[in-house]
């Protein structure tokens, strides 16, 4: 059996939180494709062509250290409009959906390209300013240096970024459920997005 949850959205929606727990309610898998398109970027900062990474990706390259921070966040959006960097990251997610026990796949384009036919879609969306918000929080918790308003920034460029590459951008699904998680604490969003895929079951 195999049973795929896809969960799209833009940065710091809320997006990795909600699928880690869905994952664990559900006992599935859980693959955060950012992490692909963050080695590659991360690759490429240092010197790497983003399509050589690509096709090249180990899993030590998902372990390195420093995929979180916004300069390499930058690089990903940057290398994630390439369509061969796309291309050579597809086979990998499309095998990982499709493992017997069921997967749950976050990032920007799983319910649309990825994963056309995932039995249950979610695209969790949030305001630029609570997205800003949250991700400030947590690279301040992480000793990042920056203040707010560069973090909005951050937020709005790779946004726009995402939503306006002509390949695979990132929108909903028709079929997607959209979860607002603006005003939700993390325990309704997670609530939430369990009932929106237990109505898919
Ligand atoms: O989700 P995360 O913020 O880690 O993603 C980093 C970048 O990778 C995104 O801004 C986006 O450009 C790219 N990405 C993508 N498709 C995905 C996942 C991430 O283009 N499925």
């Amino acid at each position: 059996m195999s049973f795929t949850i896809a969960i799209d959205g833009p940065a710091a929606a809320g997006k990795g939180t909600i699928s880690r727990a869905v994952a664990a309610h559900y006992g599935f898998a859980h693959l955060d494709t950012g992490l692909l398109y963050r080695a590659v970027g991360a690759r490429h900062l240092a010197g790497a062509d983003p399509v050589e990474a690509a096709r090249t990706l180990t899993a030590a390259d998902l372990e390195a250290g420093n995929l979180r921070t916004p300069d390499v966040a930058q690089a990903a959006s940057k290398v994630a409009a390439i369509p061969e960097v796309r291309a050579a990251l597809v086979d990998f997610q499309r095998a990982f959906a499709r493992r017997a026990g069921g997967a749950v796949l976050d990032g920007r384009d799983i319910g649309t390209v990825i994963c056309p036919e995932a039995e249950a879609k979610l695209f969790v969306i949030a305001s630029p300013e609570v997205r800003a918000e949250r991700r400030y929080r947590e690279l301040r918790e992480k000793g990042v240096e920056t203040d707010f308003a560069t973090v909005l920034e951050d937020v709005k460029e790779r946004d726009a970024r995402d939503m306006g590459r002509a390949d695979a951008p990132l929108r909903p699904a028709d079929d997607a459920v959209e979860l607002d998680t603006s005003h939700l604490s993390i325990d309704e969003a997670v609530a939430t997005a369990i009932a929106a895929v237990d109505q898919a079951m």
